[in-house]
């Protein structure tokens, strides 16, 4: 593989990309921020989750993150320095309105000033309004499996749109649903560490219902504005596909990791085998009459978060046990395959991305879609020289960069790329062990250091894609 601006290869034009492609980065606001207190921000589910024993490696916590609450003008003139065209960051609700009543208007001054910023730079800002720091004020209500949080979610965004419409053009409800509802309330690996797989599937319809709601309060504040959500996607595969409990297990997995959420969004209703797998966790009870079409009102743009695919078998792995997310495929095992794997154990399985795209122009036509995070963790490390030699992430990102654009040669519409993530930062359940950002952070003294990755992504939005690579 090339090394980082390495010009001595020939510049073969390959996977140029289309002219308006848009190159991003992400983060979101609990991995990042830091300043827990500042400015009047409430606690979120997050902040009293890291506070329980056991609940996060190391006991780590929202502090200091990458303390990006303060350091947001370096930050953002460091996006400007490495050309990033558009930077995706979440708004954290408890600084917006921090027991998830009375707007705190200094919550809102901080994502004005970042706002304002980006635009000052030339970078195009792609708020997301939930990435899961729900206001603990909220979770001591009922959290997402009540009905009525989605509802505050409504008002929470129209405080957001209030301030923010006339400058933003792209809004996007919810980061990745399944990992709230799942993860959170199902097995327990996420805040708010319930494992009650009815308050799961509950949580399930009323993140539905809060997108939804949400979706009609920004059309309704700024007619104009782009509206979509971000969904964590994952191919499906049979472990044996000759075998029927294999093959049944993959479709269960698939139904409620996949369609679950793209089936009421971009069509207005429940899959029907969905509904049946999940009947004894009461989905069918919890959806009210108006409660779809809010859901399957029409969006803009989809986002797909792709990280690895999933192999599946009816035996369950030797050493899981429960508590499971997952609901309704409570028997299902992830097989290993010896494929290469990240620092956080995930399969690379770069040419999946390809065929994920491709299913989603095919099944659910007609409608933009953006790679909202992509990447990986490893253990970096600054050398001696000041170096991040980051390589194995160069690879990763341009496997998948080659992926995304078969899919693109192919009719695809898809209209940006965003790594995962600009700065290392909290991994939620992981803490801050695992290393994802394309600059290094060195949290005692908040040091940033871009990683050669950095260099290479950088001239990737320059180039508009692998121009000039082999
Ligand atoms: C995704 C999350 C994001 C980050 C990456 C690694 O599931 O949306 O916040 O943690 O995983």
């Amino acid at each position: 593989m090339s090394t980082v601006h390495d010009r001595t290869e020939p510049e073969v034009p390959e996977c140029a990309f289309p002219p308006d492609f848009l190159w991003g980065v992400s983060t979101a606001a609990f991995q990042v921020e830091g300043s827990v207190t500042a400015d009047g921000r409430g606690p979120s589910i997050w902040d009293a989750f890291c506070a329980r024993p056991g609940a996060v490696v190391n006991g780590d916590t929202g502090e200091p993150a990458a303390d990006h609450y303060r350091r947001m003008p370096s930050d953002v003139a460091l996006m400007r320095e490495l050309g990033v065209g558009a930077y995706r960051f979440s708004l954290a609700w408890p600084r917006v309105r921090p027991d998830g009543g009375a707007v705190n208007p200094a919550g809102l001054d901080f994502y004005e000033r970042l706002v304002d910023r980006l635009l000052e730079a030339g970078i195009t800002p792609w708020p997301t309004l939930y990435h899961w720091d729900l206001p603990q004020a909220l979770e001591e209500r009922g959290g997402w499996a009540a009905r009525a949080t989605a509802h505050r979610f409504a008002d929470y965004v129209g405080a957001v749109v209030d301030r923010l419409g006339d400058r933003v053009g792209t809004w996007t409800t919810l980061n990745e649903p399944w990992c709230s509802a799942f993860l959170g309330y199902a097995s327990g690996r996420h805040a708010p560490g319930r494992t009650e797989p009815r308050a799961a599937v509950a949580a399930v319809h009323h993140l539905l219902l809060a997108h939804g709601l949400g979706t009609a309060v920004i059309r309704d504040a700024v007619p104009t504005a782009r509206a979509g959500v971000t969904f964590n996607l994952f191919p499906v595969t049979a472990a044996d596909p000759a075998d029927e409990a294999d093959r049944e297990t993959a479709r269960r997995v698939d139904g409620l990791q996949n369609r679950l959420f793209l089936d009421p969004v971009l069509r207005g209703r429940y899959p029907d085998d969905v509904l049946t797998d999940l009947a004894p966790y009461g989905l069918g009870e919890m959806i009210r009459d108006g409660d779809l079409d809010h859901i399957g009102a029409p969006l803009d743009l989809l986002g797909v978060n792709y990280y690895r695919d999933l192999h599946v078998s009816s035996v369950p792995d030797a050493d899981s046990g429960p508590p499971s997310e997952w609901v309704g495929a409570e028997h299902a095992g992830f097989p290993k395959r010896g494929l290469p794997q990240t620092d956080m154990g995930w399969d690379v399985n770069a040419g999946e991305l390809t065929g994920l795209l491709l299913r989603l122009h095919t099944e659910y036509p007609r409608l933009p879609l953006y790679v909202t995070e992509n990447g990986a963790a490893f253990a970096d490390h600054v050398d001696g020289d000041g170096v991040v030699r980051d390589t194995e992430r160069i690879a990763f990102i341009e496997a998948h960069l080659r992926a995304a654009h078969a899919a693109v040669a192919r009719g695809v519409d898809l209209r940006g790329y965003f790594y995962w993530s600009l700065l290392d930062n909290f991994e939620w359940a992981e803490g801050y062990a695992k290393r994802f950002g394309l600059v290094h952070v060195d949290y005692p003294t908040q040091r940033r250091t871009p990683k050669a990755s950095a260099s290479w992504y950088a001239r990737v939005m320059a180039d508009n894609g692998l121009a000039g690579r082999r």
